[in-house]
């Protein structure tokens, strides 16, 4: 049998075809077996006679859901098969069998989680996973036609540069080590280098957060450049975004419609420019459209971000957040000094922060002040010094978390299926 994928047999739509895949469903009576069938790219009934196969009917009568198949047969135009087409089947090779498939779409979360490994070829999980592969893909494509290099830093790393205590430790030889959060510092030294660099690696989270949109270990992907402002960091934010979207509306409309998504919740992301609006501004915002008062000083919390973002349908760029409440490395805005030159992307839908990115502070001893007031020890930093003390040039970047974006993307309850085998607090297996 000469294999083709069920699409391009569907595409074929008349004469004879050979595919495989595994059941899909099954119903049937004494004479007839109706066996709908899938492999990567589509399903299709498959229709059996008993006449025809006398000798294997009793292994055909009980072919369970999973079950793996070569099917030879006529294929042609059926308005009742459930994909449009139907394969009257002259040969059937059983490949592998299948125990009572444990996974049915009315399980808990809890224990679709269990059996991952076997819900990941349910449609939604699988229309999920092909999403993801175009959005990877459209990332590598969009940083690579921008004639940026690909850079890979440690992920076992002496410290941290985000928060510290959000750390996961490793027992390296006997010494404290860690996960990386980021690959920021180290991105910095490759700057120097290669001046426009970026990288899509696993980033590692201890902190204590169960919500919908955090993940222990997730998908980081980060940009640094030579010679650029914060404005010109958030147009190639704004830009790779569009990008991403457009080649998913090009290239998985199945796919979204599978999922439910409603692609004209997307649309508006292509046509307008994301705004550009000031921390002080969002305070602003919020007290008079959503009568809410916040206290100057603070990163904004997961309640307010929603708030403000009811307001649009298009991601916004918050800048100019309080110096204090920022990294370290987040320079203060000259023009605005008590205000850090960063900003943080804030997905419509309430996704919350999609990215974070900033200018980078060169200036030694203002990193060293940061760095005291924030009680780190400065002798851990001391190769970033070095970083800056030769030829320093303003420089920024910013980190994007892809499952944010593919939760977005795909209209997604819970981050947790953006992703393979997710990965939080509570969830470590399989
Ligand atoms: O805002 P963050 O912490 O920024 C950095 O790590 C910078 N060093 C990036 C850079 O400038 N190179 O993280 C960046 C993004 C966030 O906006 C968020 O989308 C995602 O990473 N992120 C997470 N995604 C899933 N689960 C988590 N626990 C995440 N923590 C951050
Ligand atoms: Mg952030």
């Amino acid at each position: 049998m000469n294999f083709i994928s069920i699409s391009d047999a569907m595409k074929k739509g008349s004469g004879k075809v050979a595919v495989h895949g595994w059941v899909y469903r099954e119903r049937g009576s004494n004479k007839m077996k109706f066996i709908i069938l899938r492999d990567s790219s589509d399903t299709i009934q498959c229709i059996l006679k008993r006449e025809k196969f006398e000798k294997q009917w009793s292994g055909i009568d009980k072919l369970q859901v999973e079950a793996s198949l070569e099917i030879e047969g006529m294929i042609k135009k059926d308005k009742r098969a459930p994909t449009g087409y139907e394969i009257e089947a002259s040969k059937i090779n059983i490949v592998g069998l299948s125990d009572e498939f444990p996974v049915q779409k009315d399980l808990n979360e809890e224990l679709l989680g269990d059996r991952r490994h076997l819900w990941l070829r349910s449609q939604k999980m699988t229309a999920i996973l092909k999403i993801r592969s175009t959005v990877t893909g459209a990332l590598h494509e969009y940083f690579r036609q921008n004639n940026f290099y690909e850079f890979q830093s440690p992920v076992i790393i002496p410290g941290g540069a985000e928060e510290g205590p959000t750390m996961f430790e490793v027992d390296y030889f006997g010494k404290k080590m860690y996960l990386a959060q980021t690959w920021q510092l180290y991105a910095e030294a490759a700057m120097y280098a290669l001046e426009k660099i970026y990288c899509i690696a696993p980033s590692f989270r201890a902190e204590k957060s169960k919500t919908s949109r955090h993940l222990t270990e997730f998908w980081h992907t980060e940009m640094e450049i030579a010679w650029a402002n914060l404005d010109e960091i958030m147009d190639y934010a704004e830009e790779m975004t569009k990008h991403v979207i457009k080649r998913v509306l090009e290239k998985n409309k199945k796919e979204l419609e599978i999922l439910g998504r409603d692609v004209k919740k997307l649309e508006p992301s292509l046509k307008k420019k994301f705004p550009r609006v000031t921390y002080d501004e969002v305070l602003k915002i919020l007290a008079s459209k959503k009568k809410m008062k916040v206290k100057w000083g603070k990163d904004l919390r997961t309640v307010e971000e929603e708030k403000f973002m009811e307001l649009y349908d298009i991601p916004v760029f918050v800048t100019n957040y309080p110096k204090e409440a920022m990294a370290f490395y987040k320079p203060s805005d000259p023009k605005n000094p008590k205000t850090a030159k960063c900003f943080d992307m804030l997905g419509p839908e309430a996704n919350g922060e999609l990215i974070g990115g900033s200018e980078r502070d060169t200036n030694v001893e203002e990193l060293k002040k940061s760095l005291k007031a924030k009680g780190e020890k400065l002798e851990d930093y001391s190769y970033y010094f070095d970083i800056h003390s030769y030829g320093a040039v303003p420089h920024g970047g910013y980190g994007l978390g892809t499952e944010r974006l593919i939760k977005w993307i795909c209209g997604l309850d819970t981050i947790k299926d953006a992703i393979g085998f997710p990965r939080t607090m509570t969830r470590m297996k399989p």
